[in-house]
């Protein structure tokens, strides 16, 4: 069954458009990801899907609801755990959830039994009557998302879920989020800035720009369209390198930072004619690296752009040489 269906949602603030046009079917149970650089239009995507905020056009149904004719049918549905922190930290943390769960009406004995469940789930039993001031960033975390599946939620959003906690934390929060999907079968809809987030985590994954969806699919099929190896090569050329470097097997080139970045099929059949190619040339190189490509190198593909570089600001470093069909 379809959990969530958007079609043509836009929003619009002033003449500056957030969210443009965007369009995507989740299945019940998948994990989906919403990944792209500070200001591409995810909050204010899911702030319109858990009706925090009205559409300018366009529409969304959330397990058959629809956002805009039924609020109340769809908040029933849905739990959010927000990009900012919205704990109360003079409160223990079974205080917080019992606060939740009086806000949704549930009722006295279901409400005590949900919350020890809940707080079982995200490894916080112990610690529930502990203020929120002592917790760690990543126990927060936990306990916001606990308290999102308070009322039984069969589709969960999570915005910027790992934002600015330790790879070790984020690491276990992974599995939590991983293990919830998988015991509990719920919907997640995440969204993110960090590429191995979302390979790691979803199912599929739609790349946000701009308000637009630009890419679309599963992290694996992302990675293996743009290209089988991606060699990375360090040169004072780097520029004319990129310019200038053709053949069958190459699917594209992209400069930036003294580096040429080459997508090709198979880098154990063409490596030594790449070198060839480069020194026939004249140029030189400084260091060479093969890898598989990551979900950075599809951004790049599809936007022209280096993600790490867009959130420092630094477009104006960056140039693209789109890939020659042949
Ligand atoms: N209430 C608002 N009024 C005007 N502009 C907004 C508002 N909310 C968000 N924006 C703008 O919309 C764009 C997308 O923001 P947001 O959805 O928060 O992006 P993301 O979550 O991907 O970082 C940004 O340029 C942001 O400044
Ligand atoms: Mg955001």
């Amino acid at each position: 069954m379809t959990a969530i269906l958007v079609d043509t949602l836009t929003k619009r603030f002033g003449d500056f458009t957030a969210v443009d046009g965007i369009s995507f079917e989740i299945p019940e149970g998948e994990i989906f990801g919403l990944l792209g650089p500070n200001g591409a239009g995810k909050t204010t995507a899911i702030s319109m899907l858990s009706t925090l905020l009205e559409p300018t056009s366009g529409r969304a149904l959330l397990n058959g609801i629809d956002i805009i004719k039924d609020q109340d049918g769809v908040r029933k549905e849905i739990g959010i755990v927000f990009q900012d922190q919205s704990l109360d930290e003079e409160l223990t943390a079974w205080e917080n959830m019992d606060f939740h769960g009086r806000l949704y009406r549930i009722p006295k004995a279901i409400r005590e039994e949900q919350i020890d469940e809940m707080l079982r789930l995200v490894e916080l039993e112990d610690r529930k009557d502990s203020l929120v001031k002592t917790y760690s960033g990543g126990m927060r975390r936990r306990l916001e998302i606990a308290r999102g599946l308070l009322h039984e939620p069969s589709i969960l959003f999570l915005d910027e879920p790992t934002l600015g906690l330790d790879p070790q934390t984020r690491n276990h929060l992974w599995e939590y989020i991983q293990s919830l999907n998988r015991r509990k079968g719920i919907t997640i809809i995440l969204t993110t800035h960090y590429m191995d987030e979302a390979d790691r985590l979803c199912d599929r994954v739609a790349i946000i720009d701009r308000g637009r969806i630009v890419a679309m699919d599963t992290p694996g099929n992302l990675k293996s369209q743009v290209g089988e190896d991606v060699v990375s090569i360090t040169s004072p050329d780097a520029a004319r390198i990129a310019d200038r470097i053709r053949a069958p097997w190459i699917l594209g080139a992209e400069q930036y930072d003294g580096q040429v970045i080459i997508r090709l099929r198979s880098a154990e059949d063409h490596l030594l004619e790449l070198l060839s190619l480069i020194g026939g040339d004249g140029h030189t190189i400084a260091s060479i690296s093969i890898r598989k490509p990551t979900l950075e190198d599809v951004f790049l593909h599809y936007t022209g752009r280096e993600m790490r570089h867009e959130e420092a600001g630094a477009t104006d470093r960056m140039r693209m040489m789109m890939p020659r069909r042949s």
